[in-house]
């Protein structure tokens, strides 16, 4: 053998060697999402993206929103300016749903799940839904009677939805579209979720595969919370997306939604029913919602965990529930370009394995709400699977929130999942008591 070649071999043998010692710490790099106990009596919320700063006290200081974009600010002050109640001198209304993000996501912590209902309505026309004058959000509150909103009979389809909870939405914003989608593409074929692709308001209407709201309506934290400003408390701000507007059109912000009253509807942007100037947020408040949504962690099991959940846990999967309620993802490597390009999987939310059941597709399980979003005609009928984890911190369930048992929001399943029932109702009594005690053990 020549120096050479002997090198080589040598070399090709420490590769031998080296190979499979290197090859299991790319998959060691990925670590299991930090958990909340979901007992807001423990203060564990925060994930380390960003940095935590110090609890706000107002009598000293005002909190700051983040000023150079994402992850710029503190945990503490978004935590607080997601809990801040707005007043109409700050913008709210004319019309809304409740006065700040944490009257509705607050139990059992800042951030989670509410008793709250929504209500959207439409019509049909010619087959296809179309929404109530006004928008389909009808609103619950106004700050002027003559702006309260009321539909007429000729709205035939009607749905209310209950809150969801944003604990660990941080790890799902960062899971990349090819992850969702090869995971859909591995369902059986009469089960398959169908992906949402909708607009990223921030990143110039980009679409991204949907994962947010009972319809994934929306794939991005910002994107959800300017909407969520504007259509829970009248709040405009340029990452509203009225009209599908993105934040980077000259007159993104600028229009508040309409009010549909018994005497028609009304153009509720300016006098006399809104006297704060558009847009009422300059934008920084929907950052700090986002990155505060961003930098909670997961909701984490119960613990301990009870004997008759660990008996349930196969079951789950083996009665076809895991099909759609996937159970674990994991979130793309930090460093990578998400969101259309606007924003970064910081190191705290990147390779990170979250087990949130669900697969964040839509299913036609039989509940369909009529209400088509931004997914076409076709997802009238859809809902998203929803995921289960911290579920034992609700009891207001599915979409509607008209099920206060778990047993009895298995019984709705149907369409692609009348298998998956039907398996959970031939099991004896004893072990569908342990397929519950499991999913209330998420
Ligand atoms: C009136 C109650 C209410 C208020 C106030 C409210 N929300 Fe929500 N939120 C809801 C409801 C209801 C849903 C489910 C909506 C749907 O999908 O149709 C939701 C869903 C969400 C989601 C999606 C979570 C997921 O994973 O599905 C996010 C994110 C969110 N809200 C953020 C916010 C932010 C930020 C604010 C404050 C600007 C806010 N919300 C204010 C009721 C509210
Ligand atoms: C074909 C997909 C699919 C299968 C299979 C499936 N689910 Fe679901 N699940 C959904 C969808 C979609 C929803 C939301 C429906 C709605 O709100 O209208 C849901 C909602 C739920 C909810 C209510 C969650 C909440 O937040 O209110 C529970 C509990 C649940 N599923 C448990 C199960 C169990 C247990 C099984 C197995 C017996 C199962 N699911 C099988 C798709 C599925």
């Amino acid at each position: 053998m020549t120096k050479l070649l002997r090198i080589f071999a040598v070399l090709l043998f420490a590769t031998a060697v080296a190979l499979p010692v290197w090859m299991p710490s790319t998959v060691e790099s990925q670590t299991e999402a930090l958990t909340t106990d979901m007992d807001a009596k423990t203060d564990d919320l925060f994930n380390n993206f960003g940095a935590r700063g110090t609890p706000v006290d107002e009598c000293v200081a005002e909190p700051v929103p983040p000023q150079a974009g994402r992850g710029s600010g503190t945990f503490e002050e978004n935590k607080f300016i997601f809990s801040e109640r707005e007043t109409i001198d700050d913008g709210l209304g004319p019309t809304y749903n409740d006065t700040g993000c944490v009257e509705c996501h607050q139990s059992v912590d800042v951030g989670a799940f509410g008793q709250q209902m929504e209500f959207r309505a439409g019509h049909i026309t010619n087959g296809a839904f179309v929404d109530a004058p006004g928008g389909q959000l009808v609103h619950a509150r106004a700050t002027d009677s003559d702006a309260m909103e009321h539909i007429s009979t000729a709205e035939t389809v009607k749905s209310f939805r209950v809150v969801t909870s944003t604990l660990g939405d941080g790890f799902v914003e960062c899971i990349a579209n090819a992850t969702l989608q090869n995971n859909v593409n591995a369902q059986p074929l009469g089960q398959r979720g169908t992906l949402t692709a909708v607009p990223v308001t921030e990143a110039n209407n980009t679409l991204r595969n949907g994962r947010f709201g009972w319809k994934a309506q929306q794939a991005s934290l910002v994107s959800f919370a300017g909407d969520a400003y504007l259509n829970e408390m009248g709040i405009t701000n340029k990452f509203d997306g009225f009209g599908g507007r993105s934040s980077s059109a000259a007159d993104a912000g600028t229009h508040e939604n309409p009010c549909s009253t018994a005497d028609g509807v009304l153009n509720c942007t300016g006098a006399p029913f809104d006297p704060v100037a558009d847009p009422e947020d300059d934008g920084l408040d929907v950052i700090a919602f986002a990155d505060f949504m961003a930098a909670t962690r997961a909701p984490g099991r119960q613990n301990p965990i009870p004997a008759a959940a660990t008996r349930g846990d196969p079951l789950f999967t083996q009665i076809g529930c895991a099909v759609c309620h996937t159970r674990s993802f994991t979130t793309a490597a930090a460093g990578t370009s998400i969101n259309g390009g606007a924003f970064l999987v910081p190191a705290a939310l990147g390779n990170k394995i979250i087990h949130p059941f669900s697969d964040f597709a839509l299913h036609d399980v039989g509940t369909g709400d009529g209400i088509v979003q931004n997914a076409g005609q076709g997802s009238a009928n859809q809902m998203r699977t929803a995921p289960l984890w911290g579920i034992r911190a609700r009891n207001r369930l599915m979409h509607d929130g008209l099920n206060v048992t778990i047993f009895d929001s298995i019984q709705r399943h149907a369409g692609q999942a009348t298998a998956a029932r039907n398996n959970f109702n031939a099991l004896p009594a004893g072990s569908r008591s342990d397929v519950i005690a499991f999913v209330l053990s998420l």
